[in-house]
């Protein structure tokens, strides 16, 4: 047993839909969650400056004596997670677009897989995308940095994405979409947003996705393999920031408590 906390990552906020699933799968863990707002949003940045930045924040969670790293991030995952791991003494575990439990639990029908820019470019996304059985139906959505900056401003309205996801879902208008990965931590947070927007562009409702599920199973057998799992600990969070904590830990705390349905 080791009470030292668990480092949760992110660019930013979004982090917190990965939290969420994390609590649930360890609530006795105790947790350090650091968002890099101030560098933030990274998925429009090269990825020379993503594995930078990525590494910063290896460094800086090692400053706080974290005994694991959770990269609650699929940008700074697919980015630098070899890095990462690479450079930090302790197991470090990522986040990743669901693609594959879309595609295994969606038999027919096409899937649209949201996410950043960078995420969608990189090696170990391609990989994943390799993993595919019919690749054909899963279709890469690369989006807009303008997403994850509304988030970041608490931007909750139904039609306060309407024009981004006009412009990113044009191409699919019409189509059997029967699934929606949303493959950025942020995303999961304007799920009701882009299913008011599916329903009316697509045919029927699609299901929604993330990896969250996933980084937490994973995070878990990680934490029980290196004997370093705890069973004491009050799940509590404490928040820290690149950016500014007035304006951000609210909205993150305000995050944390969401209801989030996806599979
Ligand atoms: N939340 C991050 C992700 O999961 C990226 C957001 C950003 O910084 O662009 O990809």
């Amino acid at each position: 047993m080791d009470k030292r906390p668990v480092g949760v990552l992110d660019s930013g906020l979004g982090g917190a839909s990965t939290l969420i699933e994390v609590l649930k799968a360890l609530p006795r863990e105790n947790y350090i969650y650091y968002s890099d707002c101030g560098n933030g949003p990274y998925g429009s940045r090269s990825t020379q400056e993503i594995q930078a930045l990525a590494q910063n924040c290896g460094r800086v969670m090692l400053s706080r004596d974290v005994k694991a790293l959770l990269v609650a991030c699929n940008t700074a995952t697919s980015s630098a997670l070899h890095l990462l791991r690479q450079a930090l003494p302790m197991p470090v575990v990522g986040i990743e677009p669901a693609i594959c439990r879309a595609e295994a639990k969606l038999p027919a029908g096409h899937i649209l897989a949201m996410a950043t820019e960078a995420t969608v470019r990189q090696e170990r996304y391609r990989a994943l995308r390799g993993e595919l059985k019919e690749p054909a139906r899963v279709h890469d959505v690369p989006c807009p940095k303008a997403f994850v900056e509304r988030i970041e401003l608490g931007i909750f309205d139904m039609d306060g994405y309407d024009d981004l996801l006009l412009t990113v879902l044009r191409p699919y208008e019409g189509l059997d979409v029967r699934g929606i990965v949303l493959g950025c931590t942020h995303y999961p947070f304007i799920q009701k947003q882009i299913a008011r927007y599916a329903r009316a562009h697509f045919q029927g409702a699609p299901r929604f996705f993330d990896g969250s599920k996933l980084a937490a199973q994973r995070l878990k057998a990680s934490l029980r393999r290196h004997g370093l799992f705890n069973g004491d600990g009050n799940g509590g969070v404490s928040f820290f920031t690149s950016g500014r904590p007035e304006k951000t830990e609210p909205l993150f705390r305000f995050l944390l408590q969401q209801k989030l349905e996806l599979e």
